[in-house]
């Protein structure tokens, strides 16, 4: 298995109260597969994915992701498997707004081991014309693609998306998730999606159902619906 979770747990503690966020969570997708984590607000699925992207730790239990163990790591070994293999799409967008759409691609690019072309990625999102505008000249549709252009263009191992259409109108939504499946096939990037909207696990080879910090169904989808297909 390419990412595999096991025994994960995480809590937080505020003064004299301590919140047990993930009790035991185990998950696992192959390569090159489409996992869907679903669940209610608060339920612990930020937590979980930002663990598995090295942002946040565990406090007991294994994640390993391409054979490596990164509980294991010290916290710059942390930092470069973030900065190498992983790519991060977030519900609001994170672009710097003193960059061009071009330049906030670049700064990612410059510091990968073996990005893809700025302009090839630009294009993969339908943004290469507005590469010399600012983020706060285009709508909330074309931030998130080229904040998922800015993801994919590090060429990443695992690419992990946190809400990615959340802020978004239906139809701009629908244009999202069709471009994160043609990312998923045409780079063959592992992608793992969180999201509340049951609907939108109907592209997932794996769903994971989280209540309450841990995992209530697993599910796997012998037929995967094309996002410009799902409807909710
Ligand atoms: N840094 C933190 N310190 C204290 N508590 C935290 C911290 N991060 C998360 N929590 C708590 O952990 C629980 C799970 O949070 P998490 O962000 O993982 O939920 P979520 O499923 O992503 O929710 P949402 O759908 O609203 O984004 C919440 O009760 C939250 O308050
Ligand atoms: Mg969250």
């Amino acid at each position: 298995m390419f990412l595999q979770v096991e025994g994960l747990r995480k809590s937080y503690t505020s003064g004299e109260v301590t919140t047990e966020v993930l009790k035991g969570v185990g998950m696992e997708l192959a390569h090159g597969e489409l996992g869907v984590i679903l669940g209610p607000s608060g339920s612990g699925k930020s937590t979980l994915l930002n663990i598995i992207g090295g942002i946040d730790r565990g406090d007991e239990g294994k994640v390993t992701v391409g054979g490596v163990d990164i509980s294991g790591l010290s916290d710059s070994q942390l930092t470069d498997y973030r900065r190498e293999r992983i790519g991060f799409i977030f519900q609001f967008y994170n672009l710097i707004p003193t960059l061009t759409v071009g330049e906030n691609i670049e700064v990612v690019a410059q510091i990968s081991q073996s990005p893809l072309g700025i302009d090839q990625v630009l294009k993969a999102v339908g943004m290469l014309d507005k590469k010399r505008r600012f983020p706060k000249e285009l709508s909330g549709g074309e931030q998130q693609r080229v904040s998922i252009a800015r993801a994919v263009v590090k060429n990443p191992a695992l690419l992990l998306c946190d809400e990615p259409t959340g802020a978004l109108d239906y139809s701009t939504a629908r244009d999202i998730l069709q471009l994160l499946e043609h990312i998923h096939k045409d780079y063959g990037t592992t992608i793992l999606m969180i999201t509340h909207n049951a609907a939108i696990s109907a592209m997932a080879n794996k769903v994971y159902r989280v209540r309450s910090g841990e995992i209530v169904e697993t599910r796997i989808n012998d037929t995967v619906l094309p996002a410009e297909r799902m409807e909710w």
